[in-house]
């Protein structure tokens, strides 16, 4: 054995394949030496040691530690002494020692005897790519918090990926501050849409980025036009279920002759009328559909079968979404009577209108669309896409989970439509400038429970977004949620503390085999500690991300107030604004 220097830690004993079993150093005082005066974690499971071979180090990553006396070592039985402290570690790559370059796999595996180190602030420095033009920062290395950890961001964006963590481990502000670097770095014309269910976002990224929400005015509302979803969904969006068959049935005639007719007098569209349907996403009025719906589950006529012997009282206003009244039927089967399809539609035709009337769906009501022109969906799609700013935020809090469900899927579905057929060369959103697409909750829209739309669209990007450029980044706490094949389309896996072990299961089976003892420090990760592997990386590594400045609005409440406040709690704002919903109905 040569000379010790202050960076040996041990020698190998055993190899078998990549994984090597290093017997630590008697001398060396506990597994965290001091070097240059900062401590090496070398004991740390996801630690760099480094293995000199002549002309290249190979680096390996340090998967278990134990002592022999309370474990069996993973070596053959002789090897151990009593007490003999040891680690065992997974080679990944090698550093040639002339061009500092670092690859991975390795060319000539380690000898018995040969000395082991760990790897110096160099070395990391090597392995880990600097943050660039092409790689973005995301943190630090947890076992060496001098050496920054960066992102391919090539890989980041169009391979897809996921950020899971248990709720409060850090996704939230993980994304935010991804998100911040990107705005505020190389990429000033980044183009990465923010799906934020609960409003979290436009705190943190208010001065770089387009924010609309449902809730908001003027030019920072998000409107999501009904009259892009099929028929069926339409009904489900306002009436909260989309009725029995007859009502589907009878729902999608009328919307398609409303559709039709738009159709025919709009100059701007030049579609056949004979090819619309009830699904086709050119807009129609809705109002004069519900009027016709409400109508046949209330008319009454003189003679049953008779269409023209109505017997109105008051006609009522589509506008005004005022239904008619009719003579109320006579008594013993005398005139006026009920005509055929009277009630069938339930209750659906109330509940249309009142959705219609909830401001918390009136953003599904704009644009609506003139003959005239122009094209209301190009300014809608606009705005999602957040004009000029790297990132828009599309904040959905505020409206009932159903509704918000469909518009995401219209939004998913619109994007990825147009970036299909954006041709080539062209100054769209997909190939020639790819788009990115953050799905907060994401375990709501793939799983199986979603909403159609939702869950085809939110799929087909997972499955073929690559292909046209739209990237997906999954957040979710629910990983056992997703749907395996979208887990598995994810190039890059952001995996923060994950305390429930069927969520930990699917973790650790989208992980390489290689770094299954790094896999099973899920459950004790630090708040804003994160395992990261796959291609945005090039080892799978224990990192500690970035903490966003401004922070988004996911704080966890403060209990200052049960200790300094008066315990006097003033209800009636929150009623007022609770109650908004109809007040604002009656103006
Ligand atoms: N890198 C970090 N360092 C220290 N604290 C952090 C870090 N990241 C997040 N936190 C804190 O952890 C808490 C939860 O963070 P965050 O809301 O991002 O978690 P989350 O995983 O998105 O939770 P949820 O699943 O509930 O949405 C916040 O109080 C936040 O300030
Ligand atoms: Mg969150």
């Amino acid at each position: 054995m040569g000379v010790k220097d202050e960076t040996y830690v041990g020698r190998v004993r055993h190899v078998l394949g990549s994984q090597v079993t290093v017997e630590l150093d008697p001398d060396l005082a506990g597994i965290a030496p001091i070097y240059k005066g900062q401590l090496q974690q070398i004991g740390q499971i996801g630690s760099l040691v480094r293995l000199p071979q002549g002309m290249v180090d190979l680096i390996a990553t340090v998967t278990l530690v134990g002592i022999s006396e309370l474990t069996l070592g993973p070596g053959p039985q002789e090897t151990s002494s009593v007490g003999e402290r040891w680690l065992q570690v997974q080679l990944l790559g090698e550093i040639d020692r002339g061009t500092r370059q670092f690859r991975r796999g390795v060319g000539s595996y380690p000898g018995l005897d040969d000395q082991v180190h760990f790897a110096r602030t160099e070395e990391l420095e090597a392995v880990y790519p600097h943050p660039s033009t092409t790689h973005i920062r995301v943190g630090r290395l947890s076992s060496s918090e001098s050496v920054s950890v960066a992102l391919d961001v090539n890989k980041l964006v169009v391979r897809h990926s996921a950020v899971v963590g248990s709720t409060g481990s850090g996704k939230t502000s993980a994304v935010a501050s991804l998100l911040q670097s990107f705005s505020q770095g190389h990429w000033p014309a980044a183009n990465i849409v923010v799906i934020d269910s609960h409003g979290e976002y436009g705190h943190a990224l208010a001065n770089h980025a387009s924010i609309r929400s449902v809730l908001g005015t003027g030019v920072r509302r998000l409107h999501v036009p009904y009259w892009a979803l099929p028929a069926a969904d339409i009904l489900r969006a306002f009436a909260g279920s989309s009725g029995g068959p007859t009502t589907q049935k009878t729902w999608a005639t009328f919307v398609a002759d409303a559709r039709r007719e738009f159709v025919l007098g709009a100059s701007w569209l030049d579609l056949d009328p004979s090819a619309v349907t009830a699904d086709t996403p050119v807009p129609f009025d809705i109002r004069k559909a519900w009027l016709r719906l409400d109508s046949e589950n209330r008319e009454t006529r003189r003679e049953k079968q008779d269409p023209s012997s109505v017997c109105l009282e008051a006609e009522g206003s589509a506008e005004t979404l005022t239904p008619n009244t009719y003579l109320p039927n006579g008594p013993g089967g005398k005139p006026p009577m009920q005509n055929p399809l009277f009630g069938t539609h339930g209750s659906t035709p109330e509940l249309l209108r009142l959705g219609l009337l909830d401001p918390r769906l009136s953003f599904l009501l704009e644009p609506a669309g003139t003959p005239e022109g122009p094209d209301p969906l190009v300014d809608a799609i606009d705005s999602w896409i957040g004009g000029t700013k790297p990132v828009s935020v599309l904040d959905f809090n505020g409206v009932p989970d159903e509704a918000a469900e469909l518009a995401i899927g219209v939004i998913l579905k619109l994007l990825f439509d147009v970036a299909i057929r954006t041709p080539n060369g062209s100054e769209g959103i997909g190939r020639p400038s790819p788009v990115l697409i953050v799905l907060e909750e994401a375990h709501r829209y793939l799983g199986d429970d979603a909403a159609p739309i939702a869950k085809n669209a939110a799929n087909r990007i997972a499955r073929e977004g690559r292909k046209y450029g739209v990237g997906l980044m999954l957040v979710t706490q629910r990983p056992s949620d997703l749907p395996d094949t979208a887990l598995a389309q994810c190039g890059t896996i952001i995996a923060l503390r994950l305390s429930n072990s069927a969520d930990q299961g699917k973790i650790r089976a989208a992980l390489p085999d290689s770094i299954a003892g790094l896999a099973e420090t899920l459950p004790s990760l630090r708040t804003g500690e994160a395992i990261i592997s796959g291609e945005g990386l090039v080892l799978p590594t224990r990192a500690l991300l970035d903490r966003p400045n401004p922070l988004p609005l996911a704080e966890d409440p403060s209990l200052d107030s049960w200790r300094t406040g008066h315990g006097t709690r003033n209800v009636t704002p929150a009623v007022a604004r609770w109650r908004g919903i109809y007040e604002q109905e009656n103006q």
